[in-house]
């Protein structure tokens, strides 16, 4: 694991890490609205953050902060299955059906990975345009999220970064088309350099499945080619982990972070 910083808070169970991050959500949703006027955010996709994505778009989003500011956010996903947008795979679909089709966000602020281009590098190439436009970047110029969410796979994956796929090495591309050899099939990802580039990176963890990852990519060697969540180190942000006692399953939280534990 790198040696930069990053806090540990282990919350009683799935439930209250939805909580937790919604409360993260709520925060620096109002702080980056207040400060720049918007507020751009990466999904992650899977079933963890299902239940945030509910909870954000319920009247209980009241008692997590102040309230989103949904015409202010620009919603973006860390990556996705290679799938039409209403296959029950799709990430798109699920925070849809979770959240977006419940709130009064604007269409045009919600950026879904295109897939339905016959070529995955292809839908790749044209969210990575997508990134330019909307973040203004300069040739070389990478996106700055204010909040990137990602889970952890039980194999150490975030993102659709996969243990030995191609995506963990590329440094030069904002986007790319991942090919998932277990599943036989692509999924299109945001690079590492993008997501360490974020404000604040929040993982999402729950489960005791996920406790052996999150002891390989804690204490294990260092080797982001079987454990691609080291990859994750923010150069300039915050890194938050938000486990349950599940997942944590009596690891120890490294002695330097602070650790929270949470009812
Ligand atoms: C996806 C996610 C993926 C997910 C992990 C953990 O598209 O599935 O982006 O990286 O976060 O697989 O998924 P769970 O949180 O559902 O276990």
């Amino acid at each position: 694991m790198s040696d930069a910083p990053f806090q540990v808070e282990v919350l009683a169970d799935a439930t209250a890490v939805a909580r937790r991050a919604g409360e993260y959500v709520a925060r620096r949703a109002d702080e980056a609205v207040r400060q720049r006027g918007r507020f751009t955010i990466a999904l992650s996709g899977g079933s963890t953050p299902r239940t945030l994505y509910e909870l954000l778009a319920s009247p209980a989003a009241a008692a997590l902060g102040p309230a989103l500011a949904w015409e202010r956010l620009e919603v973006f996903w860390g990556d996705e299955r290679y799938v039409p947008s209403d296959h029950p795979d799709s990430n798109y679909r699920m925070t849809r059906e979770a959240m977006l089709g419940r709130v009064p966000i604007p269409h045009d602020h919600v950026h879904p990975i295109p897939t339905d281009l016959a070529d995955p590098q292809d839908a790749a190439a044209s969210y990575e345009q997508t990134l330019r436009r909307v973040f203004q970047l300069t040739e070389g110029g990478l996106p700055r999220f204010d909040l990137v969410l990602l889970g952890l796979g039980p194999d150490a994956h975030t993102a659709s970064l996969f243990p030995g796929s191609a995506a963990l090495q590329d440094q030069g591309r904002l986007v790319v088309a991942n090919w998932i050899e277990k599943f036989h099939s692509f999924r299109i990802t945001m690079t590492a350099p993008v997501l360490n580039h974020a404000a604040c990176v929040l993982f999402l963890v729950s489960g005791s499945e996920k406790t052996v990852a999150l002891r390989e990519v804690w204490y294990g060697p260092r080797d982001p080619q079987h454990f691609p969540a080291q990859l994750i180190h923010p150069e300039s942000g915050e890194l938050v982990w938000l486990i349950d006692r599940a997942a944590q399953d009596g690891l120890p939280v490294p002695a330097e972070q602070q650790s929270t534990t949470k009812a």
